[in-house]
């Protein structure tokens, strides 16, 4: 770009399938707003991409947006992929999986907050009581497709995944956790399984131990994952940096989810410094709300607010979260939230609100 052109943020959304569009759509809508109070500039452009095209045309992610995707924009805000007529989900596996590992996006953050005390299932816990960021591996684990199985449908079947750590992925993880840390309370633990899965989750443990002196600042912890598990409902407040390998992440950020309210307010980012960044509600794609108006949106926008962080847009970031608890505690949400209000009126009130 050249040097007198105004620095635009390039987003591309892409919404996917079930209720990923009414929840961009939603974010869209918030953008809009931000764009009207703060100025900055966006581009936006719309990929489709999903079950709808995969059917009609059996593409999932030709390379050709892949590479666009990948070359001319700053972030990608996604909705969610999923659909019941394609049993397989390959199409989702293709895009979404194919997205995270073609970019190797091995961050993947999900802050989990409590604003409002009557969404926590546990009792006697405040809002701001639950207040972590859990930094999930994204590229590695049982995740990776290898393994296979034997005799199938067999009596003597036998079934086999591996678990693959690298060093390389567990210090790179470790290193952007240690830094996210010093941005929030300095604390931090890795939650593993060293104890049985002594190789692969022993690996990070000896990096985190070889990494922790260079972060005097940082108090680095271990715990074992059913310790985490176990500690994070009776002692919530204690966690502020969570670190687990892709499956580890993966449980214990759906229990954190659990503590403020769901998966309508769960947003996600999958990043690697110097790459488009990937932005997503953690839920899927809801085919049994479809349409109905259901659809909670805020996860989406809560994802549009750490997009805007990311690109340095702090205010505007701060505004879109402030609005967004603010709907929560108002009760201006929709109704898995014991609100009344339908995707796109709550859309309508947070975008007012920012
Ligand atoms: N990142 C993704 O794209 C992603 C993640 C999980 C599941 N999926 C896919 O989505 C499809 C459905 O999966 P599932 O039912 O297990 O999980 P899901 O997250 O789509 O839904 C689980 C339950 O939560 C509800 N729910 C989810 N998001 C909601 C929202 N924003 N507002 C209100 N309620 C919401 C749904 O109605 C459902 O009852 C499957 O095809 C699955 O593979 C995709």
């Amino acid at each position: 770009m050249p040097a007198w052109m105004p620095q635009f943020t390039r987003i591309a959304l892409v919404p996917g399938d079930g209720i990923g569009p009414e929840v961009i759509r939603a974010a869209v809508q918030v953008l809009d707003a931000v764009q009207a109070r703060f100025g900055g500039g966006f581009t936006t452009q719309w990929f489709d991409l999903g079950a709808e095209r995969y059917l009609k045309t059996g593409e999932t992610l030709p390379q050709a947006e892949f590479a666009s995707l990948r070359d001319n924009f700053d972030a990608i805000l996604l909705g969610a992929f999923g659909d019941p007529r394609v049993p397989s989900n390959v199409h989702a596996k293709d895009i979404l999986l194919g997205l995270r590992q073609r970019l190797d996006l091995y961050v993947n953050l999900r802050p989990v907050r409590l604003v409002d005390a009557r969404l926590c299932p546990l009792k006697g816990v405040q809002a701001g009581g639950v207040d972590m960021a859990i930094v999930r591996e994204n590229t590695e684990s049982v995740y990776v497709g290898i393994g296979g199985s034997f005799k199938p449908d067999t009596e003597d079947e036998v079934a086999q995944n591996t678990m693959l750590s690298t060093r390389k992925g567990c210090d790179r993880l470790l290193r952007y956790a240690f830094e996210l840390a010093r941005t929030r309370r300095h604390k931090l633990v890795l939650c593993d399984k060293a104890n049985a899965i002594e190789s692969a989750h022993g690996l990070w443990r000896k990096s985190l131990k070889a990494m922790a002196p260079q972060y005097p600042d940082v108090q680095a912890t271990t715990l074992y994952a059913d310790v985490a598990a176990m500690r994070m409902t009776t002692h919530p407040h204690e966690f502020d940096v969570v670190v687990g390998d892709n499956m580890i992440g993966d449980i214990l950020s759906d229990l954190a989810a659990a503590l403020v309210g769901g998966l309508g307010l769960a947003p996600s980012a999958s990043t690697h410094p110097g790459r488009v960044a990937l932005y997503e509600p953690v839920h899927g794609s809801a085919p049994d709300i479809v349409g109905t108006g259901k659809a909670n949106p805020l996860a989406a926008i809560l994802s549009l607010g750490m997009l805007l962080r990311d690109q340095g847009l702090t205010q505007a970031a701060d505004a879109v979260e402030a609005a967004c608890a603010q709907s929560v505690v108002e009760r201006a949400c929709t109704p898995d939230l014991d609100g009344s209000l339908t995707t796109e009126q709550v859309a309508a009130w947070v975008a007012a609100r920012v």
